[in-house]
């Protein structure tokens, strides 16, 4: 599948616009590329509560599943500058979830598979696997 960079990150750019960060006043947007073709997008969301914050690749998995697009294939993530940021870990695990590790995520030196930034991964594999049968 051909993957549209510069419209990705513009797309992201434009989300990050309109995130709602007034207390870290670290803007981000986040843009996907689905299976189906289809781009999503995401904000970040802050709150007086601090903890309650949503990251943007929260609301862009968010998108996804409610546009019924199916899997994450490339994604970007940028500050307010237009520049890729690197999704923090709890949004590694996330992404994961949505693309796998052959999503590719735009960084400065060309996409990177996401399996590189996240290895060893927990997944619902394990889940499976060590569930506790006798409870
Ligand atoms: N943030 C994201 O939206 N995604 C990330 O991957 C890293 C951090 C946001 C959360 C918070 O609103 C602000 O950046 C500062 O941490």
């Amino acid at each position: 599948m051909v993957v549209d960079w510069q419209g990705l990150r513009q797309a992201a750019t434009s989300a990050a616009a309109r995130a709602y960060a007034p207390y870290s006043r670290l803007q981000v947007g986040a843009a996907g590329l689905a299976a189906d073709g289809t781009v999503v997008v995401g904000c970040n969301v802050e709150n007086a509560s601090f903890g309650l914050t949503l990251c943007a690749e929260c609301g862009l998995v968010s998108a996804l599943h409610a546009a019924g697009a199916g899997r994450l294939v490339a994604c970007s993530v940028v500050a307010a500058d237009g520049l890729p940021l690197v999704p923090c870990g709890r949004c590694r695990q996330l992404l994961l979830e949505a693309g796998g590790p052959d999503l590719l995520l735009d960084a400065q030196d060309g996409p990177t598979r996401l399996g590189e930034l996240l290895p060893a991964a927990f997944t619902g594999e394990d889940l499976a696997d060590r569930r506790d049968t006798h409870a």
